[in-house]
């Protein structure tokens, strides 16, 4: 007998095991399906975002890191390592380790929850005309099996945008599995693309000794985030990560030889210049996946760049068809996923009650952003940039790390903490941040926000001393000129 569920969830990365979890916590009868296997070729769950993502890029960002600090920093403390090594291997076996508790506790967590989980690729078939239900197929290999749902949830994420002219192989040319991967320090690594798999990528192989270029086709550096935040990275980077980084070129052609691989790339001043290195990562962003779901033959609307079109609440145009994540508009980002699956699990346990539930939406607008660089960066809200081009009056107040007593304590004293306000209203409308910890510290902004805060009410909470916190407190009194240690 066909089995049969209240919601149907395809992908099982943070935007579909998220939903999954919350619908079974709310009583209704759950299947999430997922086709990723790791490279044993075991069912792993967590989609990208646990398997070659997120998690993965933070333990290889913190190991290296590690290094870095004990590299060039400890010294400082008086701390004295001489014959510092770096064992690449251990790095990737930790790495892996990580992974492995994350991906299996989703397992865990879909028992504890009593998610049906089922490995394999979903397919939705048809919406029977009498029942309602929809009928999806899930092969895995050659066994395929039917089940039938009232409700489903596509979260199919994304996957790497490609070039034209290269095929990444993952072993000289690496998207973020390969680059995750490595069990070698490249001498010379190249890497396309300056945005964030680029930057934090490039900075984890950089701090081990590779000699990295990142080619950026974009004419400025950073161009999603703050304008002056952006330029206080590149200063960093370069001068002290020892990042090269060229914005505004044109790739031309990549050879791959057997020594070397060639880059042959313009920029606005020379029209063909060579980089010749021994890895390069192509991170040139993502494309949503939608492959194998069955779109076309069943109608479910596409736009021109391949997301699944979807109103405020996550809803597909059919019936009873939501998406969430990666493979709908807005950032590609795990927690704006999980957020969105929470949001519509709420809204199917309410519609199978009989009601509608309006509060279940996401805030596209308040969504923060990390990059997980050293420095780190931060933001949440609108850069300044987007508040001129808007003609929105604001006011800015600023305060720098280096005069914070925590920062200093730390030894991490680059970077500032900027707090952008209405100029009429004092309401808070974005604040944009690069530092030490700046990833744990954009909580309070945004929980500010949420809340609409203005800078004043910022300004008016008491901070603990010392710590890198009282940086955003000071930006906020530097709004109305009255921040107190500068
Ligand atoms: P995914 O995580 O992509 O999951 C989709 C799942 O669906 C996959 O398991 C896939 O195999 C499965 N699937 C696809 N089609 C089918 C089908 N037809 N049938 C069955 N299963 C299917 N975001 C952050 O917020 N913070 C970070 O620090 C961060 N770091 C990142 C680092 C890297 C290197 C990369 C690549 C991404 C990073 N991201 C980060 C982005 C984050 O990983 C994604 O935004 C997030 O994973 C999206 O979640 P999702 O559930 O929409 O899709
Ligand atoms: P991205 O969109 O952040 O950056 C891609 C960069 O490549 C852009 O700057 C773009 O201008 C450039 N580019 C595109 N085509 C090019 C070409 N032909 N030549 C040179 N440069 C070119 O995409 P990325 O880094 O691949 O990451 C994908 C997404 O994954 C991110 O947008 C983000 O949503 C998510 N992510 C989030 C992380 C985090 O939250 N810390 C970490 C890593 C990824």
């Amino acid at each position: 007998m066909t089995k049969s569920f209240d919601v149907a969830v395809i992908g099982a990365g943070p935007g579909g095991y998220v939903a999954a979890i919350r619908c079974a916590q709310l009583g209704l009868n759950t299947v999430c399906i997922d086709e990723w296997k790791n490279e044993q070729g075991v069912a792993s769950l967590g989609g990208t975002c646990l398997n070659v993502g997120c998690i993965p890029s933070k333990a290889l960002l913190e190991s290296s890191e590690n290094y870095a600090r004990a590299a060039h920093k400890f010294i400082d403390h008086g701390i004295n390592l001489e014959g510092l090594s770096m064992d690449v291997p251990v790095m990737i076996t930790r790495k892996n380790k990580i992974v492995k508790a994350f991906t299996g506790g989703i397992a865990m967590l879909f028992k504890k929850n009593k998610v049906t989980s089922l490995h394999g690729s979903g397919t939705l078939l048809k919406q029977e005309q009498e029942s309602g239900l929809w009928k999806i197929q899930v092969k895995n290999g050659t066994e395929i099996e039917e089940i039938q749902a009232e409700y489903v949830i596509i979260a199919t994420g994304s996957t790497p945008r490609q070039l034209p002219f290269i095929k990444v192989d993952n072993d000289r040319i690496l998207d973020n599995s390969g680059a995750l991967a490595l069990t070698e320090i490249p001498k010379r690594l190249g890497v396309i693309g300056a945005g964030v798999i680029g930057l934090e990528m490039g900075s984890v192989w950089r701090r081990l000794g590779s000699e990295v270029t990142v080619l950026e086709a974009q004419p400025n550096f950073l161009m999603a985030a703050d304008e002056q935040i952006a330029k206080e990275a590149q200063k960093t980077f370069t001068r002290e990560l020892g990042l090269v980084i060229q914005t505004g070129v044109k790739i031309k052609s990549i050879q791959v030889e057997e020594q070397q691989i060639v880059v042959d790339y313009a920029d606005a001043k020379v029209d063909s210049q060579k980089l010749e290195i021994d890895k390069l990562i192509v991170a040139v962003g993502r494309s949503p996946n939608t492959a194998g779901l069955g779109a076309d033959e069943i109608g479910l609307k596409t736009n021109e760049r391949g997301y699944i079109e979807v109103d405020e609440y996550c809803r597909s145009n059919l019936p009873k068809v939501y998406a969430v994540g990666d493979v709908v508009r807005g950032p590609m980002l795990a927690h704006k996923a999980s957020e969105e699956g929470v949001a519509v699990a709420e809204m199917i346990a309410s519609a199978k009650q009989g009601h509608a539930n309006e509060s279940a939406k996401v805030n596209l607008d308040i969504i923060p952003w990390v990059i997980y660089t050293s420095p780190e960066i931060a933001w949440v809200g609108k850069t300044e940039q987007e508040l001129k081009s808007a003609g929105i009056a604001y006011r800015a107040g600023q305060f720098p790390f280096m005069a914070n007593g925590r920062a200093r304590a730390l030894g991490e004293t680059s970077g500032f903490v900027k707090v952008l306000a209405d100029a009429d209203t004092d309401r808070i409308l974005g604040i944009h941040m690069i530092g030490p910890y700046v990833s744990e510290m954009i909580a309070e902004a945004v929980v500010a926000m949420e809340f609409a805060a203005s800078s004043e009410d910022v300004a008016r909470i008491i901070h603990a001393h010392p710590s890198l916190s009282e940086v955003l407190h000071e930006a906020a009194l530097a709004v109305d000129k009255r921040a107190i240690h500068i």
